[in-house]
């Protein structure tokens, strides 16, 4: 592998790792070289996480946070600072998937997707990016979106796609604000992944578009990885306010 596309030495901030497509991208950039940080409001899940990657020889550590709750957030940016300095990479991957039909969507179902999906983000990106700016260092933010915005719907997913489109847009405010401080920021869209998340979302069947499978089947955590990958590495110094669908090519099937 070639030195731009490594990360050794860094630090990766993964929010949601102690579960599929968060722990596919703690794996895949802990092999590039980069100190993880598993971030997750599951404690076992952390510690599980942080043990596999240790058995595989890599670095990591972990922290547990509620991204509902700003002040959890606040304090484990800056336990995850005052211990490793600003991460170079943040990966704001954690999110629900619980469906619920529009008409029968509750403020309070609404307000939790958004809390944990699209303020989450926000308030990670917020805390991270100080803490990048004040270190001078530059830095990779990478959201992970998903593939619903550009068509992949199921029915019964208002709130989560309306989380996902702010997310998206969240990516695109991020880069213009930080460029000057050499941080860039871009997203990653995931088709479907199989992951105890997505088996285990409440809510109605589903049913719509999402439901056709791509060209090449069902994506893997690992693969979702390898995208972010790529944004985190110097490789992708200029590339920034970016999408990058991986659907196993859904848009051809
Ligand atoms: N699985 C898919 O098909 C798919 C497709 C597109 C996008 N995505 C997105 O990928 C991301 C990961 O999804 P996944 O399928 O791996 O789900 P998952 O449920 O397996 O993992 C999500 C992780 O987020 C954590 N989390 C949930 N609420 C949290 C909170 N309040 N604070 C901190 N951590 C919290 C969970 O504990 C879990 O470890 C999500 O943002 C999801 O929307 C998934």
């Amino acid at each position: 592998m070639s030195g731009i596309f490594t990360l050794d030495g860094k630090v990766a901030l993964v929010t949601g790792a102690a579960s599929g497509i968060g722990t596919g991208i703690a794996e895949i950039l802990a092999e590039a070289g980069a100190h993880v940080i598993v971030a997750d409001i599951n404690e076992e899940g952390v510690a599980h996480t942080v043990e596999l990657l240790h058995a595989a020889g890599h670095r990591a550590d972990g922290v547990t946070v509620d991204l509902s709750d700003e002040h959890s957030i606040v304090r484990a940016v800056a336990e995850v600072v005052a211990s490793h300095g600003a991460p170079w990479v943040l990966v704001n991957n954690a999110g629900v998937q619980d469906r619920e039909y529009l008409l029968e969507e509750s403020v309070a179902g609404w307000d939790r997707t958004q809390a944990i999906n699209a303020r989450g983000p926000f308030l990670m990106t917020r805390e991270v990016g100080r803490a990048m700016v004040a270190a001078g260092q530059g830095g990779r933010i990478v959201n992970i979106a998903s593939m619903t915005i550009h068509g992949m719907m199921t029915k019964g997913t208002a709130a989560y796609i309306a989380s996902k489109g702010a997310v998206a847009a969240l990516t695109s405010q991020t880069a213009l604000e930080l460029a000057e401080h050499g941080i860039t920021a871009n997203s990653v869209l995931p088709g479907a992944v199989m992951t105890p998340g997505a088996m285990a979302a409440k809510g109605p069947p589903t049913e719509g578009p999402a439901c056709r499978r791509g060209v090449f089947g069902m994506n893997d955590p690992r693969d979702i990885g390898a995208a972010v990958l790529f944004f985190a590495t110097p490789a992708a110094r200029m590339v920034t306010n970016q999408r990058l669908a991986v659907d196993a090519g859904w848009s051809l099937s």
